[in-house]
């Protein structure tokens, strides 16, 4: 299992980030990606062990793959990065839009694809959407829509790329992520049976056992307290 690094491409900040500093932790080597080489380089460091940073944007994905030249084997890839379009149709922002429809749809199968020659039959793959593609949120319209077309990925990665097991995750809002934790949270607390939002922990926890759990492919696993219950 872990004859190769763990790739988090989006791991540096939020999910992505707590995700390699708990392999980093477990003495595993970790590769994470953010859009700028220096910024990522530094949080590389800040993480700590066997971390190194690439600098990789997934909105330009005809760089994709030179970006990850000097990447070797790979046991874990894990996919969280996303570049936020608060976007509705009445005033639709085509720029934006563009920009993070191409970062989901197109650069994460790229990724796929450039790293697909350093996968093993035991390597794993968890790529992000997220329960905006169920219930949508204000300004949620690209989120909504790229996160649908995440479970489209899934199925069809799976199936290309057996052995290799693929999954997607889908949280709810994450009340302690950095996008949310100084918003204004209550409605959607009161809507989850928790009694509370799922934490950056709890999907860290869920992303390690859809890698590691040799039984699990082609799964949307949705993790949200019960968000969508009521
Ligand atoms: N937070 C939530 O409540 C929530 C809920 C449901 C689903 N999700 C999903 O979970 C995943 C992680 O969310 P998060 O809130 O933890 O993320 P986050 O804190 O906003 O971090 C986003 C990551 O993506 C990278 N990134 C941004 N634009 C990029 C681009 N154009 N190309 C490549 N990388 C780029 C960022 O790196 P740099 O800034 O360094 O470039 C950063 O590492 C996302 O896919 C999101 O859709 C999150």
């Amino acid at each position: 299992m872990d004859s190769g690094s763990v790739v988090i491409v989006g791991g540096t900040s939020g999910i992505g980030r707590e995700l390699a500093a708990e392999y980093a932790r477990r003495g595993r080597s970790v590769v994470v990606t953010g859009r700028d080489p220096d910024r990522t380089a530094a949080i590389a460091c800040e993480i700590g062990g066997a971390t190194t940073g690439l600098g990789i944007d997934l909105a330009e994905p005809d760089a994709i793959a030179g970006a990850f030249a000097s990447v070797g084997p790979v046991s874990e890839l894990v996919i969280a990065a996303i570049e936020r379009d608060v976007n509705h149709i009445a005033s639709y922002d085509l720029q934006r839009a563009r920009r993070l429809v191409t970062l989901k749809l197109v650069g994460y199968p790229e990724v796929v694809h450039t790293l697909s020659d350093r996968f093993t039959a035991a390597t794993s793959i968890v790529l992000f959407g997220g329960l905006a593609k169920e219930r949508p949120y204000d300004g949620s319209t690209t989120v909504s829509t790229v996160n649908g077309g995440v479970s489209g990925l899934v199925r069809t990665l799976a199936c290309e790329l057996a052995p290799v097991r693929v999954n997607a995750i889908h949280p709810g809002i994450i009340g302690d992520s950095p996008y949310w934790v100084d918003k204004p949270l209550g409605a959607f607390v009161e809507r989850t049976p928790i009694g509370r939002l799922v934490t950056m922990r709890e999907i860290v926890g869920a992303t390690i056992f859809l890698l590691e759990c040799g039984g699990m492919n082609g799964a949307d696993l949705f993790v949200d307290g019960g968000w969508l219950l009521r």
